[in-house]
């Protein structure tokens, strides 16, 4: 099996856009009983999407960055494929966008993490902040990174 992802940052409304909204839907939606198609993906057009593509161009990995100002950006929508979680591709994901935002000129990533992947973000020197809070049904704690 593939251990490795091409990443790389894709068009709003892309083929690859559609893929990876199925595979959000999947993996962060329809477990909770919702759809990601019920939400309003055209306000996602202005944010980076990055995308970890396998050999055959699917893909297999996913998240965006919001845009909050000019030097602050939200992460958001972190996918791994199941069968590939666990190899060190999330971590990849991450620090590819990572390097995205800094050379966009963005100075900080903030993100509200699932409380059972704290620990994942935390690996990736992620700072909590606050107390728990619910979304999406679930609890969360804020995050905070400077690049
Ligand atoms: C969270 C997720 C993106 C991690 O991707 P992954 O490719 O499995 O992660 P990696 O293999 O790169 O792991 C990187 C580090 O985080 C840790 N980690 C990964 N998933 C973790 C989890 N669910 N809980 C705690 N730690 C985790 C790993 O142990 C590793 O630490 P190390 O490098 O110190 O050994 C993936 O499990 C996923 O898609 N989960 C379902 C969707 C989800 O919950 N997304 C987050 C919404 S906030």
């Amino acid at each position: 099996m593939q251990d490795s992802l091409d990443f790389s940052i894709i068009e709003h409304g892309s083929h690859a856009y559609e893929q990876a909204c199925l595979l959000r839907d999947e993996m962060l939606r329809k477990p909770l009983g919702l759809s990601l198609f019920d939400e309003d993906l055209d306000a996602e057009s202005g944010f980076i999407h990055v995308v970890g593509l396998d050999e055959a161009g699917a893909v297999q990995a996913y998240l965006h960055l919001k845009p909050i100002d000019l030097e602050v950006v939200k992460m958001q929508q972190v996918v791994v494929a199941p069968h590939l979680q666990g190899r060190g591709i999330g971590r990849k994901l991450v620090n590819f966008s990572e390097e995205h935002a800094r050379g966009a000129g963005y100075r900080e990533v903030i993100l509200h993490s699932r409380e059972v992947v704290m620990d994942f973000y935390a690996a990736l020197g992620y700072r909590k902040e606050g107390e728990v809070f619910m979304e999406v049904k679930l609890p969360h704690y804020r995050h905070r990174k400077e690049l």
